[in-house]
Protein backbone atom coordinates (compact mmCIF):
# COMPACT_ATOMS: atom_id res chain seq x y z
CA UNK A 1 0.00 0.00 0.00
CA UNK A 2 1.18 3.45 -1.08
CA UNK A 3 1.01 5.38 1.93
CA UNK A 4 4.75 6.44 2.89
CA UNK A 5 3.90 3.59 6.08
CA UNK A 6 6.15 0.45 6.10
CA UNK A 7 9.08 1.02 3.70
CA UNK A 8 10.75 -1.90 5.78
CA UNK A 9 9.09 -4.18 7.15
CA UNK A 10 6.94 -3.26 10.72
CA UNK A 11 9.15 -3.93 13.71
CA UNK A 12 7.24 -4.60 17.35
CA UNK A 13 5.63 -6.64 19.73
CA UNK A 14 1.98 -8.53 18.94
CA UNK A 15 0.51 -10.17 22.20
CA UNK A 16 -0.71 -13.62 20.51
CA UNK A 17 0.84 -15.92 20.02
CA UNK A 18 2.15 -15.80 24.30
CA UNK A 19 -0.95 -14.49 25.63
CA UNK A 20 -3.81 -15.34 23.46
CA UNK A 21 -7.67 -14.15 24.96
CA UNK A 22 -6.62 -14.46 28.36
CA UNK A 23 -9.61 -12.46 30.21
CA UNK A 24 -9.19 -13.94 33.37
CA UNK A 25 -7.67 -11.20 35.54
CA UNK A 26 -8.74 -12.22 38.70
CA UNK A 27 -6.87 -15.37 38.22
CA UNK A 28 -3.82 -14.47 36.20
CA UNK A 29 -3.46 -10.47 36.81
CA UNK A 30 -0.11 -10.85 34.98
CA UNK A 31 -0.85 -12.33 31.71
CA UNK A 32 -4.48 -11.38 30.88
CA UNK A 33 -4.90 -9.00 28.40
CA UNK A 34 -5.45 -5.65 30.12
CA UNK A 35 -3.88 -2.54 30.07
CA UNK A 36 -0.97 -2.83 32.11
CA UNK A 37 0.43 -5.97 29.93
CA UNK A 38 0.71 -3.17 27.59
CA UNK A 39 2.27 -0.42 29.30
CA UNK A 40 4.38 -2.74 30.80
CA UNK A 41 5.59 -3.90 27.40
CA UNK A 42 6.09 -0.24 26.62
CA UNK A 43 7.92 0.28 29.35
CA UNK A 44 10.34 -2.99 28.70
CA UNK A 45 10.86 -2.06 25.20
CA UNK A 46 12.44 1.26 26.28
CA UNK A 47 14.43 -0.04 29.05
CA UNK A 48 15.68 -3.00 27.37
CA UNK A 49 16.99 -1.28 24.13
CA UNK A 50 14.36 -3.21 21.69
CA UNK A 51 13.39 0.35 20.79
CA UNK A 52 16.98 1.04 19.79
CA UNK A 53 16.96 -2.15 18.27
CA UNK A 54 14.40 -0.90 15.71
CA UNK A 55 11.03 -2.73 17.64
CA UNK A 56 8.56 0.41 17.71
CA UNK A 57 5.12 -0.89 17.58
CA UNK A 58 3.07 -2.51 20.88
CA UNK A 59 0.56 -4.10 19.19
CA UNK A 60 -3.12 -5.33 20.81
CA UNK A 61 -4.59 -8.73 19.17
CA UNK A 62 -7.68 -9.98 19.81
CA UNK A 63 -10.22 -9.59 23.05
CA UNK A 64 -9.40 -5.84 23.70
CA UNK A 65 -12.99 -4.63 23.40
CA UNK A 66 -16.16 -4.87 25.02
CA UNK A 67 -18.44 -7.21 23.80
CA UNK A 68 -21.07 -4.16 23.39
CA UNK A 69 -20.71 -1.08 20.85
CA UNK A 70 -21.39 2.32 22.76
CA UNK A 71 -24.65 4.20 22.41
CA UNK A 72 -23.35 6.06 19.08
CA UNK A 73 -22.10 2.39 17.52
CA UNK A 74 -18.50 2.84 18.33
CA UNK A 75 -16.20 0.49 19.34
CA UNK A 76 -15.31 0.75 23.28
CA UNK A 77 -12.53 -1.03 25.38
CA UNK A 78 -13.48 -3.69 27.76
CA UNK A 79 -14.48 -1.44 30.84
CA UNK A 80 -12.89 -3.54 33.02
CA UNK A 81 -9.64 -4.37 31.45
CA UNK A 82 -8.66 -1.24 29.78
CA UNK A 83 -10.33 1.11 32.67
CA UNK A 84 -8.25 4.22 30.94
CA UNK A 85 -9.68 3.61 27.37
CA UNK A 86 -7.54 3.22 24.59
CA UNK A 87 -6.47 6.33 23.81
CA UNK A 88 -4.67 7.15 27.36
CA UNK A 89 -3.28 4.04 26.33
CA UNK A 90 -1.98 5.20 22.64
CA UNK A 91 -1.02 8.38 24.86
CA UNK A 92 1.38 6.26 27.19
CA UNK A 93 2.70 4.43 24.26
CA UNK A 94 3.41 7.58 22.37
CA UNK A 95 4.94 8.97 25.66
CA UNK A 96 7.79 6.22 25.24
CA UNK A 97 8.29 7.02 21.48
CA UNK A 98 6.65 3.79 20.96
CA UNK A 99 3.35 3.32 18.71
CA UNK A 100 0.29 1.16 18.94
CA UNK A 101 -1.02 -1.15 17.11
CA UNK A 102 -5.15 -2.44 17.49
CA UNK A 103 -6.88 -5.40 15.98
CA UNK A 104 -10.49 -5.28 14.50
CA UNK A 105 -12.02 -7.89 12.13
CA UNK A 106 -13.73 -7.34 8.42
CA UNK A 107 -16.51 -9.76 9.73
CA UNK A 108 -19.46 -9.55 11.84
CA UNK A 109 -17.12 -10.79 14.57
CA UNK A 110 -13.70 -11.47 15.43
CA UNK A 111 -12.50 -14.71 15.73
CA UNK A 112 -12.61 -14.83 19.49
CA UNK A 113 -16.43 -13.48 19.04
CA UNK A 114 -15.97 -9.76 20.12
CA UNK A 115 -18.29 -7.19 18.09
CA UNK A 116 -16.77 -7.53 14.21
CA UNK A 117 -16.38 -4.45 11.95
CA UNK A 118 -18.70 -5.25 8.75
CA UNK A 119 -20.83 -2.28 8.43
CA UNK A 120 -18.72 0.10 10.70
CA UNK A 121 -15.88 0.19 8.42
CA UNK A 122 -15.81 4.07 8.87
CA UNK A 123 -16.55 4.39 12.21
CA UNK A 124 -14.21 1.65 13.64
CA UNK A 125 -11.39 3.52 11.41
CA UNK A 126 -12.46 7.00 12.40
CA UNK A 127 -12.97 5.80 16.41
CA UNK A 128 -8.98 4.25 15.86
CA UNK A 129 -7.41 7.38 14.21
CA UNK A 130 -9.12 9.51 17.20
CA UNK A 131 -7.73 7.66 19.79
CA UNK A 132 -4.19 8.10 18.06
CA UNK A 133 -3.92 3.91 16.94
CA UNK A 134 -1.21 3.67 14.44
CA UNK A 135 -1.47 0.39 12.88
CA UNK A 136 -4.82 -1.73 12.74
CA UNK A 137 -4.63 -5.76 12.20
CA UNK A 138 -7.75 -6.65 10.81
CA UNK A 139 -8.52 -10.51 10.86
CA UNK A 140 -10.97 -12.26 8.23
CA UNK A 141 -13.39 -14.54 10.91
CA UNK A 142 -17.17 -14.45 10.00
CA UNK A 143 -17.28 -13.18 6.73
CA UNK A 144 -21.01 -14.32 5.77
CA UNK A 145 -19.65 -14.43 2.17
CA UNK A 146 -15.78 -15.21 1.14
CA UNK A 147 -16.26 -13.40 -1.48
CA UNK A 148 -16.98 -10.29 0.40
CA UNK A 149 -13.12 -10.12 1.48
CA UNK A 150 -11.64 -8.36 -1.22
CA UNK A 151 -13.99 -5.47 -1.13
CA UNK A 152 -14.04 -5.57 2.58
CA UNK A 153 -10.40 -5.14 2.83
CA UNK A 154 -10.28 -2.37 0.37
CA UNK A 155 -13.12 -0.28 2.06
CA UNK A 156 -11.23 -0.72 5.51
CA UNK A 157 -7.91 0.41 3.49
CA UNK A 158 -10.30 3.44 2.17
CA UNK A 159 -11.73 4.64 5.51
CA UNK A 160 -8.35 4.13 7.16
CA UNK A 161 -6.78 6.57 4.63
CA UNK A 162 -10.00 8.77 4.85
CA UNK A 163 -9.21 9.63 8.78
CA UNK A 164 -5.90 11.62 7.27
CA UNK A 165 -3.87 9.58 9.98
CA UNK A 166 -0.63 7.96 8.99
CA UNK A 167 -2.08 3.77 10.25
CA UNK A 168 -0.27 0.93 8.99
CA UNK A 169 -2.82 -1.92 7.23
CA UNK A 170 -2.01 -5.01 8.22
CA UNK A 171 -4.28 -7.65 6.60
CA UNK A 172 -5.39 -11.28 6.60
CA UNK A 173 -7.38 -11.22 3.24
CA UNK A 174 -4.95 -13.29 1.26
CA UNK A 175 -4.90 -16.28 4.43
CA UNK A 176 -8.88 -16.41 4.22
CA UNK A 177 -9.18 -16.48 0.41
CA UNK A 178 -6.69 -19.11 0.05
CA UNK A 179 -9.39 -22.02 0.57
CA UNK A 180 -11.62 -20.76 -1.94
CA UNK A 181 -9.40 -19.37 -4.95
CA UNK A 182 -5.79 -17.65 -5.59
CA UNK A 183 -5.63 -14.47 -4.31
CA UNK A 184 -5.01 -11.44 -5.89
CA UNK A 185 -1.93 -10.12 -4.51
CA UNK A 186 -1.70 -6.91 -6.81
CA UNK A 187 -4.89 -5.98 -4.86
CA UNK A 188 -3.73 -7.05 -1.81
CA UNK A 189 -0.42 -5.12 -2.43
CA UNK A 190 -2.26 -2.11 -3.28
CA UNK A 191 -4.53 -2.38 -0.39
CA UNK A 192 -2.70 -3.42 2.78
CA UNK A 193 1.23 -2.83 4.14
CA UNK A 194 1.43 -6.41 5.00
CA UNK A 195 -1.04 -9.32 4.49
CA UNK A 196 -0.91 -13.13 6.49
CA UNK A 197 -0.76 -15.81 3.92
CA UNK A 198 -0.99 -19.11 6.04
CA UNK A 199 -2.23 -20.32 8.92
CA UNK A 200 -1.04 -19.36 12.54
CA UNK A 201 2.14 -19.71 13.97
CA UNK A 202 2.39 -22.24 17.37
CA UNK A 203 5.02 -22.88 19.92
CA UNK A 204 6.73 -25.75 18.37
CA UNK A 205 9.09 -26.51 15.51
CA UNK A 206 6.73 -28.76 13.23
CA UNK A 207 5.26 -24.62 12.85
CA UNK A 208 7.82 -23.00 11.88
CA UNK A 209 9.28 -26.02 9.64
CA UNK A 210 5.59 -25.65 8.39
CA UNK A 211 5.36 -21.77 7.43
CA UNK A 212 8.91 -22.07 5.85
CA UNK A 213 7.88 -24.69 3.47
CA UNK A 214 4.65 -23.08 2.64
CA UNK A 215 6.42 -19.99 1.96
CA UNK A 216 9.15 -21.60 -0.44
CA UNK A 217 6.31 -23.87 -2.33
CA UNK A 218 4.31 -20.60 -2.99
CA UNK A 219 7.06 -18.30 -3.63
CA UNK A 220 6.67 -17.83 -7.47
CA UNK A 221 3.37 -16.33 -6.56
CA UNK A 222 4.91 -14.10 -3.04
CA UNK A 223 8.17 -12.70 -3.90
CA UNK A 224 7.01 -10.52 -7.30
CA UNK A 225 4.82 -8.51 -4.72
CA UNK A 226 7.02 -7.74 -1.62
CA UNK A 227 8.90 -4.75 -1.34
CA UNK A 228 8.87 -1.00 0.04
CA UNK A 229 5.15 -0.57 1.62
CA UNK A 230 3.52 -3.86 1.08
CA UNK A 231 5.10 -7.14 2.63
CA UNK A 232 4.34 -10.83 3.12
CA UNK A 233 3.48 -11.70 6.70
CA UNK A 234 4.34 -15.27 7.68
CA UNK A 235 3.24 -14.62 11.52
CA UNK A 236 5.15 -13.61 15.07
CA UNK A 237 8.36 -14.37 16.12
CA UNK A 238 8.26 -17.11 18.70
CA UNK A 239 11.55 -17.00 19.80
CA UNK A 240 11.98 -16.35 23.88
CA UNK A 241 8.77 -18.70 24.42
CA UNK A 242 8.87 -23.02 25.39
CA UNK A 243 8.79 -24.57 22.21
CA UNK A 244 11.72 -24.15 20.34
CA UNK A 245 15.75 -24.88 20.67
CA UNK A 246 17.99 -22.15 20.33
CA UNK A 247 18.83 -23.49 16.99
CA UNK A 248 15.32 -23.89 16.07
CA UNK A 249 15.03 -19.70 17.38
CA UNK A 250 17.96 -19.01 15.30
CA UNK A 251 16.44 -19.91 12.37
CA UNK A 252 13.45 -18.80 12.43
CA UNK A 253 15.51 -15.07 13.06
CA UNK A 254 17.55 -15.92 10.03
CA UNK A 255 14.45 -17.18 7.85
CA UNK A 256 12.40 -14.17 8.93
CA UNK A 257 15.13 -11.83 8.31
CA UNK A 258 15.63 -13.70 4.44
CA UNK A 259 11.95 -13.70 4.14
CA UNK A 260 11.15 -9.84 4.53
CA UNK A 261 9.19 -9.94 7.49
CA UNK A 262 7.04 -8.32 9.53
CA UNK A 263 9.48 -8.64 13.05
CA UNK A 264 6.40 -8.82 15.68
CA UNK A 265 7.81 -11.04 18.83
CA UNK A 266 5.40 -12.79 20.79
CA UNK A 267 6.79 -13.48 24.30
CA UNK A 268 6.88 -12.22 27.50
CA UNK A 269 9.56 -8.79 27.75
CA UNK A 270 9.18 -9.23 31.35
CA UNK A 271 11.07 -12.71 31.35
CA UNK A 272 13.23 -13.74 28.31
CA UNK A 273 16.34 -15.91 28.14
CA UNK A 274 19.38 -13.46 27.71
CA UNK A 275 20.31 -15.38 24.42
CA UNK A 276 16.91 -15.32 22.96
CA UNK A 277 17.23 -11.57 23.75
CA UNK A 278 20.62 -11.53 22.35
CA UNK A 279 19.31 -12.95 19.12
CA UNK A 280 16.02 -10.96 18.82
CA UNK A 281 18.42 -8.08 18.73
CA UNK A 282 21.03 -8.73 16.29
CA UNK A 283 22.10 -5.61 14.46
CA UNK A 284 23.30 -7.63 11.76
CA UNK A 285 20.21 -9.81 11.05
CA UNK A 286 18.00 -6.82 11.70
CA UNK A 287 19.96 -5.10 8.84
CA UNK A 288 19.12 -7.82 6.43
CA UNK A 289 15.03 -7.86 7.52
CA UNK A 290 15.50 -4.02 7.02
CA UNK A 291 17.75 -3.98 3.87
CA UNK A 292 16.32 -0.96 2.06
CA UNK A 293 16.18 -2.48 -1.30
CA UNK A 294 13.38 -4.65 0.20
CA UNK A 295 13.86 -7.82 -2.13
CA UNK A 296 12.22 -10.82 -0.41
CA UNK A 297 14.40 -14.17 -0.38
CA UNK A 298 13.52 -17.57 -1.14
CA UNK A 299 14.81 -20.82 -1.09
CA UNK A 300 17.46 -21.48 -4.01
CA UNK A 301 18.19 -25.38 -3.44
CA UNK A 302 17.04 -28.80 -1.31
CA UNK A 303 19.91 -30.89 -1.13
CA UNK A 304 21.12 -33.69 1.05
CA UNK A 305 19.04 -32.50 3.63
CA UNK A 306 19.73 -29.19 3.70
CA UNK A 307 18.04 -26.16 2.58
CA UNK A 308 19.57 -22.68 1.00
CA UNK A 309 17.67 -19.64 1.01
CA UNK A 310 18.90 -16.66 -0.35
CA UNK A 311 18.25 -12.75 -0.37
CA UNK A 312 19.37 -10.22 -2.47
CA UNK A 313 20.89 -6.49 -0.51
CA UNK A 314 21.02 -3.74 -1.65
CA UNK A 315 24.65 -2.65 -3.04
CA UNK A 316 25.19 -6.12 -4.62
CA UNK A 317 24.90 -8.21 -1.40
CA UNK A 318 23.31 -11.21 -1.03
CA UNK A 319 22.15 -13.13 2.70
CA UNK A 320 22.37 -16.99 2.26
CA UNK A 321 21.23 -19.00 4.95
CA UNK A 322 21.42 -22.68 5.40
CA UNK A 323 19.45 -24.99 7.18
CA UNK A 324 20.44 -28.33 8.41
CA UNK A 325 16.50 -30.11 8.26
CA UNK A 326 18.38 -33.36 9.31
CA UNK A 327 16.70 -34.31 12.85
CA UNK A 328 19.31 -36.47 13.80
CA UNK A 329 23.25 -36.65 14.28
CA UNK A 330 25.09 -33.77 15.10
CA UNK A 331 26.68 -30.86 13.12
CA UNK A 332 27.30 -31.74 9.32
CA UNK A 333 29.29 -29.66 6.64
CA UNK A 334 27.80 -27.74 4.01
CA UNK A 335 30.01 -26.54 1.00
CA UNK A 336 29.47 -23.94 -0.68
CA UNK A 337 31.33 -23.33 -4.16
CA UNK A 338 31.26 -19.57 -4.98
CA UNK A 339 31.80 -19.63 -8.42
CA UNK A 340 27.79 -19.44 -8.58
CA UNK A 341 27.64 -16.29 -6.44
CA UNK A 342 27.50 -13.44 -8.64
CA UNK A 343 28.17 -11.32 -5.65
CA UNK A 344 31.77 -12.86 -5.71
CA UNK A 345 32.92 -11.90 -8.88
CA UNK A 346 35.74 -11.42 -8.77
CA UNK A 347 36.19 -11.24 -4.98
CA UNK A 348 33.78 -11.10 -2.36
CA UNK A 349 33.78 -10.13 1.58
CA UNK A 350 32.36 -12.89 3.73
CA UNK A 351 30.72 -12.60 6.89
CA UNK A 352 29.24 -15.23 9.13
CA UNK A 353 26.73 -13.89 11.38
CA UNK A 354 25.00 -17.40 12.74
CA UNK A 355 25.18 -19.32 14.69
CA UNK A 356 28.03 -17.28 16.21
CA UNK A 357 29.56 -13.97 14.44
CA UNK A 358 32.77 -14.88 12.44
CA UNK A 359 34.45 -12.38 9.70
CA UNK A 360 35.31 -15.01 6.92
CA UNK A 361 37.24 -12.38 5.19
CA UNK A 362 37.98 -11.86 1.47
CA UNK A 363 37.23 -15.10 -0.84
CA UNK A 364 37.33 -15.14 -4.45
CA UNK A 365 35.66 -17.00 -7.22
CA UNK A 366 37.68 -19.89 -6.96
CA UNK A 367 37.28 -20.52 -2.97
CA UNK A 368 34.94 -23.38 -1.67
CA UNK A 369 33.71 -22.24 1.58
CA UNK A 370 32.81 -24.94 3.79
CA UNK A 371 30.80 -24.08 7.37
CA UNK A 372 28.87 -26.46 9.82
CA UNK A 373 25.24 -26.23 10.35
CA UNK A 374 23.78 -27.41 13.98
CA UNK A 375 20.67 -30.34 13.13
CA UNK A 376 17.86 -27.89 12.85
CA UNK A 377 19.96 -24.71 13.03
CA UNK A 378 20.50 -22.03 10.78
CA UNK A 379 24.30 -20.72 9.42
CA UNK A 380 23.61 -17.24 8.42
CA UNK A 381 26.22 -15.46 6.13
CA UNK A 382 26.40 -12.16 4.06
CA UNK A 383 28.11 -12.02 1.21
CA UNK A 384 29.17 -8.36 -0.41
CA UNK A 385 31.31 -7.57 -3.22
CA UNK A 386 34.64 -6.06 -2.47
CA UNK A 387 36.64 -4.43 -5.59
CA UNK A 388 40.82 -6.18 -5.85
CA UNK A 389 42.57 -3.32 -5.25
C1 LIG B 1 -6.59 -15.47 13.80
C2 LIG B 1 -5.32 -14.74 13.46
O1 LIG B 1 -4.68 -15.35 12.36
C3 LIG B 1 -4.40 -14.73 14.70
O2 LIG B 1 -3.17 -14.12 14.39
C4 LIG B 1 -5.11 -14.01 15.83
O3 LIG B 1 -5.31 -12.66 15.48
C5 LIG B 1 -6.45 -14.67 16.14
N1 LIG B 1 -7.25 -14.83 14.93
C6 LIG B 1 -7.23 -13.89 17.15
O4 LIG B 1 -8.50 -14.40 17.37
Amino acid sequence: LDNGLALTPTMGWLHWERFMCNIDCDMDPQNCIREELFMQMADLMVEEKWKDAGYEFVCIDDCWSSHQRDAQGRLQADPKRFPSGIKKLADYIHSKGLKLGIYADVGTKTCAGYPGSLGHYKTDAKTFAEWGVDLLKFDGCYMPDWTLLAEGYVNMSKALNETGRKIVYSCEWPLYEWSHQEPNYKAIKGACNHWRNYGDIYDQWVSVKSILNWTANHQNILVPVAGPGGWNDPDMLIIGNFGLSHDQQQTQMALWAIMAAPLLMSNDLRNIPYKSKKLLQNRKIIAINQDRAGKQGYRIAEVNGFEVWERPLSRGGLAVAVINKQEIGGPRHFSISLATVTSCNPICKITQILPTYRKLGIQDVESKLIILVNPTGTTLLTIKPSKSD
